[in-house]
């Protein structure tokens, strides 16, 4: 089934929101500390949530698989991730993007300050649009530094793999993982804040 199909005439409200908060997070003037007048987010990618995946969703929450129901009970069907340098880019980001006139913020997850029990760490906000092409739209904005957004690729890959060998030991050993990239970030925000004292 296409995207089309399911969503119907949404679809259109969905690609467009989709760009809107593209441009938006494009246009982020919150700036890398040292870069002169780099972007804190070093990339954004977004998706629209496949009907596969979305009829899945329903079907686990109990909802019918359709997409009427995934445009009034979802709030992921537009996902627009936001990859900055540093723990501390993401919050200021994200201060920016809830300061914004065309943004409702409907609910913060996050899972930095509260990460996952496997060592997920990213900030989740999910907001409305409520002015420009996509108004009316609801999307998740997931926010996360980089190492933390290489660590959420590989552990991704793990979910597509139905027997996995050593599976327990894979959940460990990225667990750990997960635990020491935070710590990284960590050193290197120091580095970075020690860095900025010298100019
Ligand atoms: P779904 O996970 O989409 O069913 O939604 P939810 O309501 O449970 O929200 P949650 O905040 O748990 O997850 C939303 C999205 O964050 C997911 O669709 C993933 O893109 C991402 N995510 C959440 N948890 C993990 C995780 O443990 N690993 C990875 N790689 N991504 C995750
Ligand atoms: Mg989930």
């Amino acid at each position: 089934m296409t995207p089309q199909e399911f969503y119907g005439a949404a679809y259109a409200q969905l690609c467009a929101a989709e760009q809107q908060l593209t441009e938006l997070i494009g246009c982020c003037p919150i700036a890398r500390d040292s870069g002169a007048g780099e972007s804190a987010v070093l990339y954004c990618s977004s998706r629209i949530k496949t009907p596969e995946s979305m009829m899945g969703k329903l079907k686990k929450n109990g909802l019918p698989p359709t997409g009427r129901a995934a445009m009034e009970y979802m709030h992921d069907a537009v996902g627009v991730r936001a990859v900055c340098a540093f723990t501390d880019d993401v919050y200021r980001v994200a201060a920016w993007l809830v300061a914004q006139p065309d943004l409702r913020k409907e609910t913060v997850k996050d899972y930095i300050a509260s990460p996952k029990p496997n060592g997920y760490r990213s900030y989740h906000l999910i907001v409305s649009l409520t002015a420009g092409p996509g108004a009316g739209v609801c999307a998740e904005i997931q926010l996360r530094t980089i190492a933390a957004d290489f660590w959420a690729a590989l552990e991704h890959q793990m979910k597509y793999k139905h027997t996995v060998h050593h599976e327990q030991l894979i959940r460990d050993e990225l667990k750990r993982c997960a635990d020491e990239i935070a710590s990284v970030d960590l050193s290197m925000q120091t580095i970075r804040e020690l860095l900025a004292q010298e100019f």
